[in-house]
C-alpha cells in the first residue's frame, strides 16, 4: 500500500518538474525555441525579459549569432516567449 502511495508520488513529481522546466510544450513556439535555440541552450531560456521589444532584441542578436528563423517563425517565437519567459 505504501509503495503504491510512493510511486504515485513520485510519478506526480517528475511530471510536474517537467512541466516547470519547459513550458507551453506542444505549441508551435515550444518547437522552434527547441530547434532553433536548443543546441546553444540545452535547458530553455533562463534569462526572461518582460516584453515583447526586449525579446525581440534577443532573438535579432541570437539570429545574429546563428538561430536561423524565418520573420513569421520570429513572430511566432516571440509571442511564445513573451507569453511563458517573463520574470516571475
Ligand atoms: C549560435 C549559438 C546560439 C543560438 C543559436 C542562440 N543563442 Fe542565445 N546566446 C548565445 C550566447 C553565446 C549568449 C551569451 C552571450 C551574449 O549575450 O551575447 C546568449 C545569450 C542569450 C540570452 C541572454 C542574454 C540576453 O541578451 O538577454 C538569451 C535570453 C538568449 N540567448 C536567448 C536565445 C533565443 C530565444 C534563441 C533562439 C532564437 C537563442 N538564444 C539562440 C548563443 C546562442
Amino acid at each position: 500500500m505504501h509503495t503504491v502511495l510512493f510511486v504515485i508520488a513520485l510519478m506526480t513529481a517528475i511530471a510536474l518538474g517537467g512541466c516547470k522546466d519547459k513550458p507551453g510544450v506542444g505549441e508551435p513556439g515550444a518547437k522552434l525555441l527547441d530547434e532553433r535555440c536548443g543546441h546553444c541552450h540545452f535547458t530553455g531560456v533562463k534569462h526572461a525579459h518582460s516584453t515583447k521589444e526586449e525579446w525581440d532584441q534577443t532573438v535579432t542578436k541570437m539570429m545574429g549569432k546563428g538561430a536561423k528563423l524565418n520573420e513569421a517563425e520570429k513572430a511566432t517565437l516571440i509571442d511564445f516567449l513573451v507569453k511563458y519567459y517573463k520574470p516571475q
